[in-house]
């Protein structure tokens, strides 16, 4: 049965490849991000090859109005989205002092905030069908201690796993799944979007996943029902590391490691 599926951040990286899995198993796709240029071409090469309908929407999600705009949208488009993907995210490279305040609570909005009110805006109309499904993208950095660079963004993808895992408690019996999905390093624009592109080029290799992987693997685990997902066994060991190993052992370690991996001020 064909479903429709509205896909934050799906101008690029991860969200472009929901759209790309999703259209390519029939479903339907509501697309949401700032560069409507971006999303319209990607529309037009999936209804072609598959035949689905897509609805593309450019709304800024770091900004609340622009957000409430988009739910009123969808609601007077009559457009009823069975599944909702919260993926659109960045992540501010520098520390916390050497950025604005302003910076900091867009981040907010955009990662936290905007999450919460489409998941709120949609789910009434999910739990009064008895089917809903809602993947919020976190990170592994969700299991992190933390360090410096990137200061709220460990805080901001566990937010997005605690408050997938207590919604689940709350629907997960009335026919709605919930996951967080905790990928590591993924190919897509988002080292680019945080201008961290050339720090990593002189980085020894590193684990990454193609978006297709981290997706496939994310849509698995929704439809089987289960909560968390951390993708690739690379990821999958340094999570249980980051949980299991004393944190005077793990923090030390994690804060050297992510040394290099922030923008000098
Ligand atoms: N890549 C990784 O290594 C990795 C690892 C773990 C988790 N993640 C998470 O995966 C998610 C997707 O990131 P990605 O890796 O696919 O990065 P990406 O290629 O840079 O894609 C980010 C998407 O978010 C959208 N976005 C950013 N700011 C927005 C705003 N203000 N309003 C609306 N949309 C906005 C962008 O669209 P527009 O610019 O067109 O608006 C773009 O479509 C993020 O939540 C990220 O934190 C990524």
């Amino acid at each position: 049965m064909s479903r429709t599926y509205l896909i934050t951040g799906a101008s690029s990286g991860i969200g472009a490849q929901f759209a790309r899995s999703y259209a390519r198993r029939g479903n339907n796709l509501i697309l949401v991000a700032r560069r409507l240029d971006r999303l319209e071409a990607l529309a037009a090469e999936l209804r072609a090859a598959h035949g689905v309908e897509i609805t593309c929407l450019d709304a800024d999600l770091g900004d609340r109005a622009q957000v409430n705009s988009l739910l009123a949208r969808i609601k007077e488009m009559n457009l009823r989205p069975d599944g909702l993907i919260n993926n659109a995210g960045y992540s501010l490279a520098h520390t916390f002092t050497t950025t604005t305040a302003k910076q900091q609570l867009d981040f907010i909005e955009v990662c936290v905030a905007a999450p919460t009110l489409l998941a709120h805006g949609l789910l009434n109309d999910m739990l009064g069908q008895g089917f809903g499904r809602i993947i919020n993208v976190s990170s592994m950095v969700a299991f992190s201690p933390g360090a410096s660079g990137h200061t709220l963004y460990p805080a901001a993808k566990a937010y997005m796993l605690k408050f997938s895992r207590s919604l689940a408690a709350e629907v997960g019996a009335k026919g709605i799944h919930v996951t967080a999905l905790c990928p590591g390093s993924t190919e897509s624009e988002f080292q680019h979007a945080n201008g961290m592109d050339a720090v990593l080029k002189t980085h020894p290799a590193r684990f990454v996943q193609t978006a297709e992987a981290v997706v496939e693997a994310a849509i698995r685990a929704n439809e089987a029902g289960r909560e968390v997902i951390v993708t690739g066994l690379f990821n999958q060991i340094a999570v249980a590391a980051m949980t299991l190993l004393p944190d005077g052992l793990i923090t030390p370690l994690i804060r050297w490691g992510a040394k290099k991996y922030q923008l000098k001020e």
